[in-house]
């Protein structure tokens, strides 16, 4: 696919973002021959540094996070890189990066803000002021989108004062990932699904996103999050959006964002007595994990009094036509039992058996899209036992790994994301009002739990997180699907 001549100038250059994702994705998409000869990257951080040094370091973290490299493709992509430093928080710098932008006034110019969302209103101001905003230029912001709807409202109108709502790149990058990709592809590529994708057809829908790392290092800004606003705000958000929309009239950017925002709306608000009974929030204590022994989530961040949520579980309904009375259980957690991402459509049973007691029990059918690890999509149905012994009926799954099915590598997220951005394609990107919609949902939950008495519930690291959170499932007669993992 063509790709226009381009000048990336990345914010937070020197940061771990730009270090673990943007460069080995661009380098990646240098060898696929997307990068047209023309493709600048502008790289700014504060330090001052010469652009030698920064590409030495360039080149030692995408060596670092890419295996097999092609050293002539490499050592283009390196050209490619520049360094400005350039204060993101004061005028140092600009007036070069102004320069150095002036020579192309015609090429897409994106600006990726790689860094905390405090500095989102001072680059922008600063963008604006040195006039560096042209018809094909860009933004793409990071989230935390916001801390709270009013927040997220202010930052939103911050980067709008300077960017008009199609210049904005709002990432999500559970968007990128080739799954969720084609949890798209399955649902509208197919005539198979569709027609039994409602309620009177669909029992319940599981989606759980689980780590099993622990906060790491970011244990500063997790402890103001918590993986409500980390993880569900945004991306089991945006999944259970693309599992419950109605079909989009095109691929194109607003209709399908018109969709998402439909469900997004439709979600059943949870006041503080549902929020008691369909939420649960835990912490992770000392445990083990990847046959290891771990601290707790208070000992990493040195302190005994936060009641941050590193676990939530909560179980939401869309109020509307096609998903009345169906539960979307979503869960979501650091430390858990293994590293795996999964959205589960579990079908409702059939509604007369023609086997007699012999042929063993029947289990619905379940569609189980796998995020990661082993990408892939794998539906459960029943047979009959092969040979002889009457009719004996036993569930095996048509699996389709998609490693297996296609031996490609499979492309990080932010390869996609970045080049879309370069293309001005908004399909996967979040709009204002999604975001927005998003916090409306979250907000009362952060606001009950804020005056709640208990603290979160303590689970240990390498479990699948406190027994509320089996409770809450088994409640409805349901189970949380850890035999497919
Ligand atoms: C990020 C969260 O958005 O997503 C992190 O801030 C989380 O806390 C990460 O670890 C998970 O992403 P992935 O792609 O590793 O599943």
């Amino acid at each position: 696919i063509e790709v226009d001549p381009f000048d990336l100038i990345v914010f937070g250059a020197t940061g771990d973002l730009a270090h673990r994702k943007l460069l080995p994705a661009l380098y990646h998409r240098d060898c696929d021959g997307q990068l047209p000869d023309e493709a600048r990257i502008i790289a700014c951080a504060r330090r001052d540094l010469e652009p030698g040094k920064y590409r030495e370091w360039a080149e030692e973290s995408v060596r670092e996070h890419v295996g097999d490299l092609d050293e002539t493709v490499f050592k283009r992509f390196l050209e490619r890189i520049d360094y400005l430093a350039v204060d993101a928080g004061a005028d140092k710098g600009w007036q070069d990066l102004a320069g150095v932008l002036a020579e192309r006034p015609d090429v897409v110019r994106a600006f990726y803000l790689a860094v905390s969302p405090d500095f989102f209103g001072p680059i922008c101001e600063r963008i604006g002021a040195h006039d560096l905003v042209t018809d094909t230029t860009r933004v793409v912001i990071e989230k935390p989108i916001g801390k709270d709807g009013a927040s997220a409202k202010k930052l939103n109108d911050t980067v709008g004062e300077v960017f008009r709502e199609d210049q904005i790149f709002r990432i999500d990058h559970y968007l990128g990932k080739e799954t969720v990709q084609n949890l798209m592809a399955l649902r509208f590529a197919n005539a198979l699904f569709e027609p039994l994708w409602n309620s009177a057809h669909i029992d319940h829908v599981q989606i759980t996103v689980a780590e099993s790392l622990g906060v790491e290092g970011r244990a500063g800004y997790y402890d103001t999050a918590g993986a409500l606003r980390d993880m569900v705000q945004n991306h089991l958000l945006q999944l259970l959006c693309l599992v419950a929309m109605e079909p989009p009239e095109s691929m194109d950017a607003d209709s399908v964002r018109d969709e998402k925002l439909k469900v997004l709306k439709a979600l059943m608000p949870l006041d503080p007595e549902t929020v008691e009974k369909r939420t649960v929030r835990g912490q992770y204590r000392a445990g083990a994990s990847a046959g290891g022994a771990v601290s707790g989530y208070l000992e990493e961040l040195g302190r005994t009094d936060s009641v941050t949520e590193t676990f939530v579980a909560i179980k939401s309904e869309i109020a509307n036509w096609r998903w009345s009375g169906v539960p979307f259980y979503l869960r979501t957690g650091k430390r858990l039992a293994a590293r795996v991402s999964e959205i589960v459509v579990q079908f409702r049973p059939i509604p007369h058996s023609i086997f007699d007691g012999e042929a063993g029990s029947i289990n619905a059918n379940r569609l189980v899209i796998r995020l990661q690890p082993n990408e892939g999509v794998r539906m459960q149905i029943m047979i009959k036992d092969p040979g002889p012994g009457g009719m004996r009926l036993r569930e095996v799954p048509l699996d389709m790994s998609f490693a297996e099915a296609f031996k490609v590598r499979n492309p990080d997220a932010y390869e996609r994301l970045i080049m879309d951005v370069i293309r001005g394609n908004q399909t996967l990107f979040m709009r204002r009002d999604e975001v927005d919609a998003a916090w409306a949902w979250v907000d009362p939950i952060l606001e009950c739990w804020a005056q709640a008495k208990d603290a979160p519930k303590g689970y240990t690291s390498g479990t699948w997180g406190p027994s509320a959170s089996i409770a809450l499932i088994e409640r409805d007669g349901r189970t949380w699907f850890e035999d497919m993992i």
